[in-house]
């Protein structure tokens, strides 16, 4: 289990000043549960995947996985314990190809599995495995490939940062079928979904909304839907994949 105890985490912004982007955070990450993180843009979603990580580190407050306080542990000490985020925009690494990058994630899999992975985020093995994850790859390609790594490596907690951006609606749907049935009732693993997606969000288990940096709704879907549906504005965001994004306003 992840807990989130009275979290708050400042930034400088360009005129020096502090500013509180998360205030107080309570939340607790049961195993076995899939998660929907979704909200405004701005609200400090991201901020939350990256302080879980320990990419920001917290101003206030305790994180806390398996009962142990993993404040002060840095982001690879953290992956260690089993802590994972695929990115809502990934780095690129210059020089790796997506073969090594794969082996990384899971030195044991064989190249059977790879492909498999490869083919599970939507991309087809053979024109893939071989090429650099630097340039010449697009946002949507890069993103796939860094679920494919969070789906290989598969950590007690996996955070995925609106995977929907730059993925075909096939594809995620592909995805969240797969998330969906690798974490929920999991005794040991625990999957957060940062996203928009009108998909998504009905699939899991328990929805928070994050707005000005606190937790403003918190329920299952069936529970918050209606606050939700009140506050949001349909979009079709991809007219050819009738892909529908919601945005809450
Ligand atoms: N490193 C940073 N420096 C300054 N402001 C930041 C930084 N990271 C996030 N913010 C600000 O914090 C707020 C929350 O951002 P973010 O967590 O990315 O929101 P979300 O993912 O919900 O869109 C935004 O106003 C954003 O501009
Ligand atoms: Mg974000």
């Amino acid at each position: 289990m992840l807990k989130l105890e009275d979290i708050c985490m400042q930034v400088s912004n360009d005129n020096g000043e502090n500013i509180e982007i998360l205030k107080g955070l309570n939340i607790e990450f049961q195993k076995g549960k899939v998660y929907a993180v979704t909200g405004p843009n701005g609200g400090g979603k991201t901020s939350i995947a990256k302080v879980i990580m320990g990419i920001y580190r917290h101003t206030k407050g305790h994180i806390y996985l398996e009962d142990e306080d993993i404040s002060d542990l840095s982001i690879t000490e953290r992956a260690r314990k089993g802590i994972g985020y695929a990115f809502q925009q990934p780095p690129r690494f210059k020089g790796l190809t997506i073969k090594n990058v794969l082996n990384i994630a899971s030195p044991e899999a064989d190249l059977m599995y790879l492909r498999k992975y490869l083919r599970d985020v939507g991309l087809c093995p053979e024109d893939y495995l071989d090429r650099d994850l630097g340039a010449g790859l697009s946002g949507g390609e890069i993103k796939r490939i860094e679920m494919a790594q969070l789906l290989l490596r598969a950590p007690l907690i996996s955070i995925f940062d609106e995977p929907e951006a730059g993925v075909d609606l096939w594809t995620i749907q592909k995805l969240l079928g797969l998330i969906v049935s690798r974490y929920k009732n999991n005794p040991n693993k625990t999957a957060v979904i940062i996203t928009h997606n009108e998909k998504i969000i009905p699939m899991c288990d328990e929805i928070l909304v994050v707005d000005g940096g606190v937790i403003t709704a918190q329920g299952t879907p069936k529970e918050i839907w209606h606050l939700i549906k009140d506050d949001i504005e349909c979009k079709v965001r991809d007219q050819c994949q009738g892909d529908v994004i919601y945005e809450i306003k």
